[in-house]
């Protein structure tokens, strides 16, 4: 491989964006940025504190803007956040400029996902039981049309990172074409 390149996470909140993203990164020798934490860098305030006192709204802006500023001088994976996709754009913009691995869980995996974490989430700050997983259902149906354009698709309930790499490579020498989405 030569160039630089770029490998856009995307996902649903809690499909364990982070955690693949950080293992693919150092297993395939490229630096690791999470998209959330480079809002909170050129804010200087938290997610929900965004969320809260701008609004979603202004969040979406802000986040589209971190998105194309990133300064990827070098391979690079980055970890999205789970709206990333889905605004502003955004998904044309990560197919055009890398390529993009799309971490795929059933609701009912990340509900349970989402009750065993302890990060702050704004969206369903307030959601338990059968609430929170008629949102996910929900949530994830309407987003599902963006992920789902993704170059590559990992069942992403327990990823195996040395496929997920040896699949990235193959795609980013061209060895399964420009549009090879697959389940493992
Ligand atoms: C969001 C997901 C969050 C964060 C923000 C909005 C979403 O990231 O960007 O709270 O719209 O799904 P994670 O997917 O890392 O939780």
């Amino acid at each position: 491989m030569s160039g630089t390149h770029i490998l856009y996470i995307i996902g649903f909140m809690g499909s364990g964006k982070s955690t693949a993203g950080k293992k693919l990164a150092s297993s395939l020798g490229w630096s690791f940025i999470d998209l959330d934490k480079k809002i909170e860098e050129y804010t200087g305030m938290k997610i929900p504190e965004i969320f809260s006192v701008n609004g979603e709204d202004q969040f979406r802006n802000t986040e589209a803007e971190v998105l194309r500023n990133l300064s990827l001088e070098s391979d690079t994976v980055v970890s999205t956040g789970g709206g990333t996709p889905c605004f502003k754009d955004n998904m044309d913009f990560m197919l055009e400029t890398g390529v993009t691995v799309y971490l795929k869980l059933t609701p009912a995996q990340l509900v349970s996902r989402l009750l065993s974490s302890n990060d702050e989430r704004p969206l369903i700050k307030n959601l338990a039981g059968d609430d929170l997983l008629k949102f996910v259902e929900e949530k994830l149906a309407q987003r599902s049309e963006w992920y789902e354009k993704s170059h590559l698709i990992l069942d992403g309930f327990n990823p195996d990172i040395g496929f997920l790499k040896s699949r990235v490579k193959s795609h980013l020498t061209g060895e399964t074409g420009d549009k090879s989405s697959f389940i493992q």
